[in-house]
């Protein structure tokens, strides 16, 4: 099946459901069971049948089972949000004493979990240059038990060579996991570039919508159980509700990310060709340094990436966001509306030293048609100018 019809198809089964299309929501906190004998040897690991509404319910599976079919991973469980699942994911495979490797261009709030509450409970956090590649090898220590990677780092949006990071990591039995929030899993096959573990803001484009808070974590079977347990031992889940409505955003991702993708290019090409801009930063264009390893992993781009602007002062990129009427001012991204941050990305490095060539502007592009948000950036640029 090509992954267009796997879309419309993986995750749902009229035929158990009186003949709905979708997997109605199963709102459930209690699971009953016919017999005391049925309930006393439930098994402990099975998470894909009714135990108990921590652990999911049928309208989960659905959205579970068509983002893994959809990435190639063998399993999914869906959390409370983007965050959550980082967290579940990281704290399956490491403990006190443990030596643990973050990209440093990893989202901010990954660092911080790592940084305040890892480190706190006696893990080793060591960030590495996104750039690495197969110089990975030389940091890998005898204690380092996870690999944590994030393609590309959704502010600076520099692209790692996952493969060879990879290659590096299994040859050591080392488990790789990477936030592909960005390549989603329409756009980038985790599980064919060497990820094991791949966890999702699916708050973002799965959900599609700007409604919905979840994280998502596919993994590969050798990897599921400590992942899924991980899941459970937090007490972390997502309701009937926001799964519904996350598998109704998922069912149209693919014309979603290939409208805003064709939308993202044409506003980012504009961009390079105006005097306020010194450098966009999206690897889906050929002057990006990541262009060639986004083109070798990925099937598209998402609809996200940043601009560096020539130099101009506070009063001015305070002037430049304000005058955007089309660009909502948050921090989010994936929806179906254009968004706009100004990220300070200096502060979050520590292995790296960020190029300060000018002030970041981080644009989210929406399916408004890609004309008007050309126009409407070209006269905050206008305003921008009038503020120097
Ligand atoms: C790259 C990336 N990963 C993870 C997250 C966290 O997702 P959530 O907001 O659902 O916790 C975000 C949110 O902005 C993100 O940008």
């Amino acid at each position: 099946m090509k992954k267009d019809t796997l879309l419309g198809h993986a995750g749902r089964d009229p035929s158990q459901h009186s003949g709905t299309i979708n997997t109605p929501v199963f709102r459930a906190s209690t699971i009953v069971f016919p017999d005391l004998e049925t309930y006393s040897t439930r098994p402990a690991d099975d998470y894909k049948t009714p135990r108990y509404g921590i652990h999911g319910n049928p309208t989960n599976w659905a959205l579970e089972e068509a983002v893994a079919k959809m990435e190639g991973g063998y399993n999914a469980v869906a959390v409370c949000s983007g965050l959550g699942a980082i967290i579940a994911a990281l704290c399956a495979f490491v403990k006190a004493g443990d030596h643990l490797l973050i990209a440093d261009s990893a989202y901010g709030p990954t660092r911080n979990f790592c940084n305040k509450r890892l480190a706190a409970f006696g893990v080793e956090i060591q960030y590495y240059d996104p750039l690495i590649g197969a110089g990975i090898k030389n940091l890998i220590k005898s204690n380092t038990k996870a690999i944590f990677c994030e393609a590309p780092g959704s502010l600076s949006f520099e692209m790692q060579d996952i493969p060879a990071i990879a290659h590096e990591a299994h040859a050591r039995n080392i488990p790789v996991l990477a936030d592909t929030t960005w390549g989603t899993p329409y756009f980038f096959k985790s599980f064919d570039h060497g990820v094991d573990v791949s966890i999702h803001a699916a708050t973002k484009y799965i959900v599609g919508h700007s409604d919905v808070m979840m994280g998502m974590i596919v993994t590969n079977e050798k990897y599921w159980l400590p992942v899924r347990r991980s899941v459970a031992d937090y007490g972390y889940c997502s309701s009937a509700d926001d799964c519904y409505l996350a598998l109704r955003g998922f069912r149209t991702i693919g014309v979603r990310m290939k409208q805003q993708m064709a939308n993202a290019i044409k506003v980012a090409q504009w961009l390079e060709s105006r005097t306020e801009v010194k450098r966009v930063l999206f690897p889906a264009l050929e002057s990006d340094a990541g262009h060639a390893i986004w083109k070798r992993d990925f099937e598209g781009a998402a609809s996200l990436f940043s601009l560096v602007l020539n130099p101009v002062n506070k009063k001015q990129i305070t002037a430049f966001v304000n005058a955007l009427k089309l660009f909502g001012i948050g921090s989010s991204w994936g929806g179906y509306e254009s968004l706009v941050t100004a990220p300070n990305i200096s502060p979050l490095r520590t292995a790296t030293k960020w190029l300060d060539e000018g002030p970041v502007i981080r644009l989210h592009i929406g399916l408004e048609d890609a004309d008007d948000l050309i126009a409407d950036v070209t006269q905050a640029f206008a305003k921008m100018t009038a503020a120097a």
